[in-house]
């Protein structure tokens, strides 16, 4: 069964001096899209920190396509595939779209500085290369942001630069995509387009696993095959997102919070 699991973690936590922020968290995911959910401060994002290295856990294991990743960086994890968005936008608002959009292909990238230097056209080529899959990868959520890759980001709408933070987080073909609150300050109409999007990747033949932070529950009913919901840093109620939406527990942390 396990050889089946993209990612697993067991009894994993971390302490914020006296703050138990993520508890003894065994979750795992396959190949499908999990919604994560919970009350503000519940440990959501830190579980997400964790998964990516950004934390080390001060308990458990997390183990990816079977191998335990506590000992690696952040770096060498996004290497192995696992990709992520962040709450709020990490883009470079002084570099153009393209550049925003290379960024997320540096860890396949084979042309060494000195071969940059000495070897131009060997660069130059990984170079188109690498912007004919940002251009793909883009054009599956508007192909119009295309015709603007020379531009700043700062210029561009905040949904399409979601979509280049995604698109980002995608190109390198990560096993598991991890999104924080995506639709976080969109309006309905974009939030409807940002789930569309989000399905399109799911649906996409790649077999990419997911989890989404969303704090709008429309989005987790839509996207989600199965839904967990911590509270103060555990897991509290997982399954379909009817189960989990009906579970008193979940209902009692809400209105707790
Ligand atoms: N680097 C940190 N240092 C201290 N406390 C933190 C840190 N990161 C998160 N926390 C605390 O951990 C708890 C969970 O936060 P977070 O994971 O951001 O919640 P969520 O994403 O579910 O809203 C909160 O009480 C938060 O203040
Ligand atoms: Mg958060």
């Amino acid at each position: 069964m396990d050889a089946l699991k993209t990612l697993k973690t067991e009894k994993v936590g971390i302490n914020f001096g006296g703050l138990k922020a993520v508890e003894k968290l065994d979750f795992e995911i396959g190949d499908e899209t999990v919604g994560l959910i919970g009350p503000n401060g519940s440990g959501k994002t830190t579980f997400l920190n964790i998964i990516s290295g950004i934390y080390k856990p001060s308990e458990g294991r997390v183990i990816f396509k079977g191998e335990e990743l506590n000992s690696f960086t952040p770096d060498a994890i996004r290497k192995k595939g696992i990709s992520r968005t962040f709450q709020t936008n990490r883009l470079c608002m002084n570099l153009s779209v393209i550049d925003n959009l290379l960024l997320g292909l540096y860890c396949e990238q084979k042309t060494s500085w000195w071969q940059a230097i000495f070897n131009r056209s060997l660069a130059m080529q990984e170079i188109n290369r690498g912007i004919d899959k940002c251009f793909g990868a883009i054009s599956v959520f508007n192909p119009e942001i295309v015709d603007r890759a020379y531009e700043l980001i700062s210029t561009i709408p905040l949904i399409d630069r979601r979509r280049i933070e995604i698109a980002r987080a995608i190109v390198g073909r990560p096993k598991l995509l991890l999104l924080d609150e995506p639709t976080a300050g969109l309006n309905k109409e974009e939030t409807h387009q940002m789930i569309e999007d989000i399905t399109k990747i799911r649906d996409s033949g790649d077999r990419i696993s997911i989890i989404i932070i969303e704090h709008d529950m429309s989005v987790i009913s839509k996207i989600s095959d199965r839904v967990v919901c911590l509270n103060a840093g555990q897991k509290i109620a997982e399954g379909s997102f009817e189960e989990v939406s009906q579970n008193e527990n979940v209902c009692m942390a809400y209105l707790g919070g």
